[in-house]
């Protein structure tokens, strides 16, 4: 309903720089036709679980993505967070790079890692809003207590308020606001927070605006999965065809409205896993793709992964690599051994120091680290792995590879050439890392790979 309303409309505003700031954002190089799956998954207590202090289900669901959906999928990151407290969370947990991210409940879509705006989608939220007359209707409410100036946008007014009085207020104000001429939607989520928005505005509606454009270019994802927890992403579930899941740590007036509105839609689940994890029993429930995470396979030998790809090759080394800083595998020599038979004797790494060593000679000052990482809640990472064949067996690939140890977070840009060898998959020829800007190791000779 939702997507068939507002299609016409978008349509006149599409011409504007939709299109071309998915292209500069590089976006639709690596995806030439339609994504196998798009996920739309909104951040807190959805993607990031706040009371899992080591993220773990968020790194497992990093690890499916990159290994399995990052080279043909999209993935959606839709908040309420401003752009200033969405880096704050990007900062201080695991998250992955969106190809889109919507921010501020709907109100702004941005694209890629340099976040472009699409000014197309702020100019229209402009129809009927203004924001200086919802400041002052909302201020003759003393039970309304205005969030911090950071989450106060152009196209979003945002208030703290009791559960109890919310649902009168909000009736009262919506019936106000619209005497004074204005279209306005308003939301309550996580029994707290109450958000003022252009009625063209939110979560759903930034998702049919994405869906049409991708429809006007042939280009609609196969499947669509939205994720969410709270008041906030319902309207998300709205849009048709779309696969739905409330993460079981879903709140009261989520799973409120889904009783009034979506019981019988079987394309919505209620996950019995809680955040990131309910989102990778999704992808199983409804059949999208892989389903087990790098992360959960314990013996990769054992395990008949059939789907050889770059990204699951570096996902899988460096997850070798942690747990043996770790000490979660057995100290062995074959482990060692095992890790060697898939470089290339003579290959090289180009530290991110700038110093030259065969990769024999890293493995081996590697083999001398196990378990030195026990006690520092190390985790590693790798983000937006790309990949390119440029040769009958070679790949070129390119990621980013995060390492968590203690406070401190590192990041290199890394860049691999592998060769495949059947039956045994892939073997790395020579490597290349610099340090990300604002992420070099202080101690530089404690970083290994
Ligand atoms: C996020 C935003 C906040 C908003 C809430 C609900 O927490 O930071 O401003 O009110 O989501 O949408
Ligand atoms: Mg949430």
């Amino acid at each position: 309903m939702l997507l068939a309303k507002v299609a016409t409309h978008y349509r006149k505003i599409r011409g504007t720089k939709t299109m071309k700031s998915l292209a500069d954002a590089g976006l639709l190089d690596r995806i030439n036709g339609s994504a196998r799956l798009m996920i739309v998954s909104d951040l807190d207590s959805t993607m990031v679980d706040h009371d899992d202090s080591e993220n773990l289900s968020l790194l497992r669901f990093n690890a499916l993505w990159e290994a399995y959906y990052r080279h043909d999928s999209l993935l959606v990151f839709s908040t309420g967070r401003s752009p200033t407290s969405y880096q704050k969370l990007r900062n201080k947990k695991p998250l992955l790079t969106p190809d889109i991210t919507i921010l501020s409940v709907g109100t702004e879509i941005t694209y890629g890692e340099s976040m472009v705006p699409d000014t197309g989608w702020t100019h229209h939220l402009n129809r009927k809003w203004n924001r200086d007359i919802v400041v002052e209707e909302t201020a003759k409410f003393p039970e309304l207590a205005p969030q911090s100036e950071t989450q106060q946008r152009p196209h979003k007014v945002s208030f703290f308020v009791e559960k109890v009085k919310a649902l009168e207020i909000m009736s009262f104000l919506s019936e106000h606001l619209e005497k004074r001429g204005l279209d306005v939607k308003i939301i309550y989520s996580s029994g707290i927070a109450l958000d003022i928005l252009p009625k063209s505005a939110g979560k759903g509606e930034a998702l049919a605006y994405l869906l049409q454009n991708f429809e006007v270019d042939g280009k609609v994802p196969l499947h669509t999965l939205v994720c969410g927890d709270s008041g906030n992403d319902s309207e998300m579930f709205t849009i048709p065809k779309v696969h739905g899941v409330m993460v079981s740590n879903a709140q009261d007036e989520f799973l409120q409205w889904y009783k009034q509105n979506a019981k019988n839609n079987p394309n919505i689940i209620h996950a019995t896993e809680r955040c990131a994890a309910g989102i990778i029993q999704a992808i199983g429930n409804f059949c999208l793709g892989p389903n087990v995470s790098p992360r959960d396979i314990k013996d990769f030998k054992k395990c008949n992964v059939d789907i050889f790809s770059p990204g699951h090759e570096v996902v899988k080394f460096y997850l070798l690599y942690e747990r043996w800083r770790r000490a979660e595998v057995d100290k062995s020599e074959q482990f060692v051994k095992n890790l060697k038979s898939g470089f290339c004797p003579f290959g090289i790494f180009v530290h991110p120091s700038g110093i030259e060593q065969p990769f024999h000679q890293c493995l081996d000052y590697m083999a001398k680290l196990y378990g030195d990482k026990t006690e520092h809640q190390f985790r590693v990472w790798v983000d937006r792995v790309s990949s390119a064949q440029i040769g009958s067996d070679t790949w070129l690939v390119r990621f980013y590879k995060w390492e968590l140890s203690g406070d401190e977070r590192q990041c290199c840009v890394t860049t691999v050439l592998m060769s495949l060898k059947q039956p045994d998959g892939f073997t790395w020829v020579h490597m290349h890392q610099t340090w990300l800007e604002g992420s070099r190791a202080r101690d530089q000779t404690a970083w290994c790979f």
